[in-house]
Order: structure tokens, then sequence, then C-alpha cells
């Protein structure tokens, strides 16, 4: 088979680096990629959101599947482009159509989902500019800290949680009436805050059946002891010691089940991943957030636990066979430390030429941000690299990570020191 991946982050470096070794695959190409992808296949300077571009390539490279990274193609329609176009059309394309990317590209639709379908989430309102005063009310209701959201994709940016009920206000007045996260912020949705630990689980289906892939936690802040400014993601870690079975347990059945049906009910035809963002409340699995994707910097952890040949689960996704595919995950803890550039998540330089790229030995380095430049790898990007190693406990994962993380070396370099510490005792 021809693959094509779309994106060029370290997710994508770790799908191709899985998926090249497949036995089913013949020739695999990353759209735009980068200096890591381009060790696994063949970059083509293409940008995820150029489908006329992409077209060209598929049908130039005789592609024979589309795995789709990022959530924006999704959002903005790549799939049913796919389906709509007379030479595409047969060409699986992995990622949901514009209706199911709707769990992501709208959090108004995934909590009226969320609620027909009685997956258990935040209790929540919606309103429009019309509507601020009711938002006013609303929130007068509701105890600190208060939650408000974006509808629409806002680069990651646009969840905001404030402790004070003024400020919360004038927020929600910015979003609504200064347009502050422009089209995205059109509507806002305003929900309860839920107390607990965050994980993430991610489900790949082909719209019937599905396949639980191992769980990840993520590190998003830039400080450690998750101090700072919000960031893409500075670590993960897989398994999540708490999301024992029994809790994956209530996950499938009080949420994954009823996703899977209630998409099947409103006839959204599904084939690719489910990230769901949950919150573990006291044992009880809360939704936060439906994305149509796996998760960046999860995928570097969760991608190298899956012992099965990705490309035949992906092959089972697109040909609604997936109930007949063999799934099977290692027990090993996988931790990935992302390494950024100096001032991450705020401004920062690009170009520094990376050195000593190839010292790390028990650690699989997967590049985030980075191009080739001749023969040399300059960073290109706020998160640079993610350092994925194994180890019998968190510990032993990260440590391995820390110190391949330490024989790295490029101008600004820096990473967190603390992650999966606050899992390490439980
Ligand atoms: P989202 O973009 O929906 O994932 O929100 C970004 C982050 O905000 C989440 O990862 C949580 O850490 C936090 N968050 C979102 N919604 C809630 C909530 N209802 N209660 C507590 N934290 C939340
Ligand atoms: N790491 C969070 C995300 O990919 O959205």
């Amino acid at each position: 088979m021809n693959v094509l991946i779309l994106g060029s982050g370290g997710r994508e470096h770790a799908f191709a680096w899985k998926i090249a070794q497949s036995k089913q695959l013949q020739n695999l190409y990353i759209a735009p990629g980068n200096a890591g992808t381009a060790n696994c296949g063949t970059n083509v300077n293409i940008s995820i959101n150029d489908f006329e571009a992409i077209k060209n390539l598929v049908w130039e490279k005789d592609i024979d599947m589309v795995l789709v990274g990022p959530e924006d193609p999704l959002v903005k329609g790549i799939h049913d482009y796919f389906l709509q176009d007379e030479v595409l059309k047969d060409i699986p394309v992995i990622g949901p159509k514009k209706d199911g990317a709707q769990l992501e590209g709208s959090k108004d639709f995934s909590k009226q989902f969320m609620q027909k379908y009685r997956v258990p989430t935040a209790k929540y309102a919606t309103f429009t500019k019309n509507e601020i005063e009711s938002g006013y009310e609303f929130l007068q209701d509701l105890n600190p800290p208060y939650v408000l959201k974006a509808d629409g994709l806002a680069a990651g940016k646009g969840v905001l949680i404030l402790n004070n009920l003024e400020e919360a206000k004038n927020e929600l007045k910015n979003m609504l009436v200064d347009a502050k996260f422009g089209e995205a912020g059109a509507k806002v949705v305003i929900e309860e805050f839920l107390h607990g630990i965050e994980l993430s689980v991610f489900v790949l289906t082909d719209g019937k059946s599905y396949k639980i892939l191992p769980a990840a936690k993520d590190y998003k802040r830039i400080g450690e002891g998750d101090t700072g400014l919000n960031t893409g993601g500075m670590g993960a870690v897989s398994p999540v010691p708490f999301a024992d079975e029994a809790f994956i347990k209530k996950v499938e059945e009080r949420v994954i089940k009823p996703t899977i049906e209630g998409l099947n009910k409103e006839g959204i035809d599904y084939r690719g991943f489910i990230f769901i963002g949950l919150m573990n409340c006291n044992g009880n699995p809360q939704v936060i957030e439906y994305n149509c994707r796996m998760g960046d910097p999860e995928t570097e952890v969760v991608i190298p636990r899956i012992e099965s040949d990705l490309l035949d689960l992906l092959q089972g996704v697109a040909t609604q066979t997936l109930h007949m595919k063999t799934y099977s995950a290692i027990k090993e803890i996988a931790a990935t430390v992302v390494l950024v550039s100096g001032g991450y998540p705020g401004e920062y330089e690009k170009g520094k030429e990376v050195t000593q790229l190839h010292e790390p030995k028990d650690s699989l380095v997967f590049h985030s941000g980075t191009k080739s430049d001749e023969d040399k790898v300059l960073t290109n990007g706020g998160r640079v690299f993610a350092i994925t190693s194994f180890g019998n406990s968190i510990e032993e994962a990260v440590n391995k990570s820390f110190a391949s993380a330490d024989k790295i070396k490029y101008d600004g370099k820096y990473y967190r020191k603390d992650i999966g510490r606050d899992l390490m005792n439980l």
C-alpha cells in the first residue's frame, strides 16, 4: 500500500515510524512532514489545508490511504472533499467527515451530543451575543472557578478558567461582544468546573466497532508543578496508573458505547480516532471534551505501546472490518518528554542547529518541530522533539527520556523535569 500522512508534528512522526514497520506498506509520504518523518518516508512540501494539491499528490503517487493527523483539515472537510471527487472517492481517509469532526469543531455540538446520549459531562449552557444577560445569570448560579469555552476551534486557546465572577462576566463579554476569539467565540459554552485528575482515552473506530487504545496523561503547562502558560503538551505517560481495568470498563460502558451509538443514531459515519478528554471525579469518568484525532504528545506514548500492525488496523477502519483485526498493547510503561524552544509558548526563535541528535540510544526521538537543511537538522517550532522511553515503572521510563534529553543539544533547549512525577506514588 501507498500511504499519505498529513501533518508535521511529533504525532505524525510517531504514526510514520509505526506505519513504516508494516509489511503491508510500499511507499510512505508525509505532507509536509519534518526532519524526523524524512527518515520513515518521503516528505512532500504541501499544506495540509491545500486540498487540491493533496488531490494531485494522491493521484500522482497512487496513494491508497490518507491518514489525517491534525483536526484542521478534518473540520474543514477533507474527508467530504475526497468523497465528492470522482477521482478520490474510493480512497479511504482516516479521520471523520465534517459532521463527525464537529465533536471537536463545535463545543456546543459536542455538549448537546453528550446530553442527548447521556454521556456524563459537566452541566452547561450555550450563549450568543444576544443572550449575554442570560449568560451573566447562568454564571451567577455557578460556583467558581468558571469555565468559558469558545464554541469553535481557537488554536487550543479558546478555554478560559476564571476564579472571579466579575472576571468571568468580563471575559464572556470579550468573547461574545468584542470577538476575542473571532468567529470561534460567536457562541460560548459556560460550564461547571470539574474537580479531579485528567486523562485521555483513545478510541479507533470504523463507525460500527471500536478498539480502545492505551490511555495517557499529558502535561499541558510550561512550568514544573503544572504552573505557567498552557502549551500544546510538554510530556505524556501511558498507561495511567489510576485508569485500571475497572475504570476503563466504566469509560467503555458510560462513554464509548453511547458515543458510538449516538454517532450511528445521528447518521454520522465516523471512521478514525476519537480522543476523549476525561476527568476522573472520585472514580467516575466525566467527559471534558472530544477531539476528532489523536493527541500530541499522547500519540508518542500510545502508538509505541501498540503491538499490532497499525496499517492493518487502519485498513480495518477503511473497510469496516475492524472487528476482525487483532489488537494488543504492550504492558511496559511509556513516557515522553517534550523538548521546546526557549521562550515557548511565547515568542521563540527558529533555525537553531541541533547536534548530538543520534546520541540517545535508549529512547525513540520523535521530531515535533524540525526541518532539514542539507545535512543539518534545525529547530522549526515551539515544540522540537518528543523523547519516548520504556520502563517497568514511570520513574524508569522518564529517567531514560531525561538522560536522552540531556544529550541532544540546541540553543535555548528547555524541558520539564517533573513529567510523570504526580503519578509515581498513586
Ligand atoms: P478543552 O479545550 O475543552 O480540553 O479544555 C482545555 C482544558 O481546560 C482541559 O484540558 C481542562 O484542563 C480544562 N477544563 C476544560 N473544561 C473543564 C471543566 N469543566 N472543569 C475543569 N477543567 C476543565
Ligand atoms: N495534547 C493535547 C492535544 O493534543 O490536544
